[in-house]
């Protein structure tokens, strides 16, 4: 049976120039690298440069991808961003990085999910693409959360990150099967009754401020290790695969530990799992395409390979995605 699905034709991603390691925390907050490396697995982060919002790291990003897919912006006519630190309440930040690619009018707009925001994002294009409704689409992860930090809390401030990383995603026929080239299943999944384990203390409706990011780490980190698990044997079910046939697992990036205790779960192989968190941290709904990003310039993933993508964040959002390059 034949069908469309929607292939990741080219990948690319952009980190801030500026690198804040623990050591520079550490003159900050009753901190250390020790500390940091050993409940995290994080040695440094990247830091946007006042003048630098979100949009403009997106569009590095999208550029790269564009590039790797030998596409020019005139031909997209979707872009979905996935962020949660927008450059403006409104407009949305993927009208902005329309602007400024130059893309001209096309279908734009923005996926709240925190971390989990990527993988959301990619099964809303995954819809445009797979029934006709886009043939070129950007889906961009791009946050600069150290805006949300609160530099006094040591809890927190020495976890996140700024980047971005995109897909291009374009139509491809396949037969329905799971060696065809594209998105192959999701499992996604929303816990309201968890907002208050990760959130920020503000926002235009309530506080009319910003905010600062709270969290309830320990919370955080047990539901992470069964739901994360829970997700990726679903949406492998969903894809028709076995994780056994996954070349590559590419997680969200938050915390090695939770990396481990998920691999552990599933009985992963740890080579096959793509960990960059010790350099970018948490860059929540940037991770993941910059995790793919990285391990496909180092030259590890390749065209062909079978992915599988998972994350968890605030909401609690949690999900995972299989696809073959
Ligand atoms: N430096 C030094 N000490 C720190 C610290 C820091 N940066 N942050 C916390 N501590 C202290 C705590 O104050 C606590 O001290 P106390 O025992 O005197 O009260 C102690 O370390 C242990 O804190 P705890 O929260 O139990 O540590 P932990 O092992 O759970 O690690 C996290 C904390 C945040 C690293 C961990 O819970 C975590 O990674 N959670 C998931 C977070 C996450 O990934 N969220 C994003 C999902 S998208």
């Amino acid at each position: 049976m034949s069908v469309i699905r929607s292939a990741v034709t080219g990948v690319g991603s952009y980190l801030p120039e500026q690198v804040v390691t623990n050591a520079d925390l550490a003159k900050i907050v009753d901190t250390t690298d020790e500390w940091i490396v050993e409940r995290t697995g994080i040695r440094q982060r990247h830091k946007a440069r006042d003048d630098e919002p979100t949009s403009d790291l997106a569009v590095e990003a999208a550029r790269r991808a564009l590039l790797q897919a030998g596409r020019e912006a005139s031909e997209v006519d979707l872009i979905v961003v996935a962020t949660t630190t927008p450059d403006m309440t409104f407009p949305a930040t993927a009208s902005i990085v329309q602007r400024k690619l130059g893309c001209g009018v096309g279908i734009a707009f923005d996926v709240q999910a925190v971390c989990s925001g990527f993988v959301y994002a990619l099964s809303v294009a995954d819809g445009f693409v797979a029934r006709g409704l886009a043939k070129c689409a950007l889906v961009i992860g791009a946050e600069e959360m150290t805006r949300l930090m609160d530099w006094t809390d040591r809890t927190t401030c020495v976890l996140f990150g700024d980047g971005a990383g995109a897909f291009v995603v374009e139509p491809r026929e396949g037969q329905g099967a799971k060696t065809d080239q594209g998105l192959l299943g999701f499992a996604l999944r929303c816990d309201g009754a968890k907002t208050d384990l990760l959130y920020v203390d503000g926002g235009p409706a309530t506080t009319g401020t910003v905010g600062h990011l709270r969290m309830a780490g320990n919370q955080v980190f047990r539901h992470a290790v069964v739901n994360i698990a829970e997700a990726i044997t679903a949406a492998a079910q969903a894809s028709g695969i076995e994780i056994a046939d996954v070349d590559w697992f590419v997680p969200h990036q938050a915390n090695q530990r939770i990396i481990k205790g998920v691999g552990d779960r599933l009985g992963l192989d740890e080579n096959k799992v793509i960990s960059t968190v010790a350099t970018h941290a948490n860059t929540s709904a940037a991770s993941i395409p910059l995790a793919m990003d990285a391990a496909m310039q180092d030259g590890r993933i390749k065209t062909g390979d079978l992915v599988l993508l998972e994350a968890m964040g605030g909401g609690l959002t949690w999900g995972a995605c299989a696809l073959r390059l």
